[in-house]
């Protein structure tokens, strides 16, 4: 069975088509002539993941499903949130968005935060949704050069090391995404 991941990381797919098999055939929005950028304008992460996955199948007909990952400090009253890529404004950029959390959390007590990923899955028909959740807390600097986006200041709960420092295997067994993937191929299979 055919079934687009609506996205252009290749480190997703190859993440999500390790996992699956080939019980199914998972192709990418490139794949399926889809080259403009996808609507996300909704303020929660279930939103944007529905709404990018619906913008598929109307548009090109194919069963699919897409992702949205946020990064909740709880200091911040859960911000970033889906606001996580655009933090500290557009372009984008890594570095200046955890320069701004950084500052946003100088002086806080608690550094406590939770990385969560949602899948939206179109098939058949049907609707469902996958959550992974990864806790931990925000250090005060940089640690690690692996991962991207927050990963040097993010140190998840049980290990003494930040996302960047861990193997990439190592981070997609305790990561958000690597947990909401789990739950999707548990469900495809
Ligand atoms: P997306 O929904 O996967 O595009 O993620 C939105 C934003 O959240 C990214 O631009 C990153 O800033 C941040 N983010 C998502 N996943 C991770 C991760 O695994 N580590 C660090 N930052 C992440």
């Amino acid at each position: 069975m055919k079934i687009c991941f609506a996205t252009n990381n290749k480190k997703k797919i190859e993440e999500v088509k390790a996992a699956l098999g080939d019980s199914f055939t998972i192709v990418s929005l490139e794949e399926i002539g889809c080259r403009e950028e996808l609507p996300e304008t909704g303020d929660t992460l279930d939103h944007n993941a529905f709404q990018k996955a619906r913008y598929v199948k109307d548009n090109y007909g194919v069963d699919c499903f897409a992702d949205d990952t946020g990064l909740e400090v709880d200091a911040l009253n859960g911000a970033p949130g889906v606001y996580s890529g655009r933090y500290a404004g557009e372009p984008r950029s890594d570095e200046r968005n955890i320069d701004l959390l950084l500052k946003n959390l100088n002086g806080a007590s608690d550094r406590s935060a939770k990385f969560r990923t949602v899948i939206a899955l179109l098939l058949n028909g049907e609707e469902h949704s996958f959550e992974g959740i990864a806790n931990g807390e925000i250090l005060k600097e940089r640690t690690g050069t692996g991962g991207f986006g927050y990963d040097p200041v993010f140190k998840p709960v049980g290990f003494d090391k930040t996302f960047a420092e861990l193997s990439m295997d190592e981070k997609n067994e305790i990561s958000h995404r690597g947990k909401a993937v789990k739950s999707l191929v548990q469900f495809l299979k």
